[in-house]
């Protein structure tokens, strides 16, 4: 009899570790949602996954393609993002970068995705 009164108490103990966890994870996931990180996956992973490009394989974000093209510094990122060139012209031929202005990311965001592709992709 004295060895289940020991087992019953960890009922309540898992209760307690489960709150923890719970409660541990939920403003860490709100936290990470603005960074230069989660950022880059919302808007950019979808043509630029892992830093490459499924439209142009010339012209991914590793360091040696966009320096081929003069993209250094993360002033030189966000004007791609604001001003990225020729507009996709017809579904199957949708070759371009969509256009990213102020309102769609802001210039706080954008910096923060261009340091974190500056840091990532090398
Ligand atoms: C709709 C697909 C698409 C999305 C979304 C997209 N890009 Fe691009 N990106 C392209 C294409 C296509 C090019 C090549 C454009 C050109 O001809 O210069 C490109 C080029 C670039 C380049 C220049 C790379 C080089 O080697 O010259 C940078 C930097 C870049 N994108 C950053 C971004 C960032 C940052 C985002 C997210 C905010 C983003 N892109 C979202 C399609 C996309």
């Amino acid at each position: 009899m004295r060895k289940r009164k020991t087992g019953f108490m960890i009922v309540p103990w898992a209760a307690v570790c489960l709150a923890v966890i719970f409660s541990a994870y939920s403003p860490g996931r709100a936290l990470g949602q603005d960074t230069g990180e989660a950022l880059f996956k919302a808007n950019c992973s979808p043509c630029h996954p892992d830093g490459g490009n499924i439209l142009n394989s010339k012209k991914t974000l590793h360091k040696k393609d966009r320096e081929a093209h003069n993209i250094r510094t993360a002033a030189d990122i966000v004007r791609k993002m604001r001003n990225p060139g020729p507009v996709p012209t017809h579904p199957q031929e949708w070759a371009g970068m969509k256009m990213f202005d102020k309102n769609k990311i802001s210039d706080e965001d954008a910096l923060k995705i261009a340091d974190y592709i500056l840091k990532t992709f090398n």
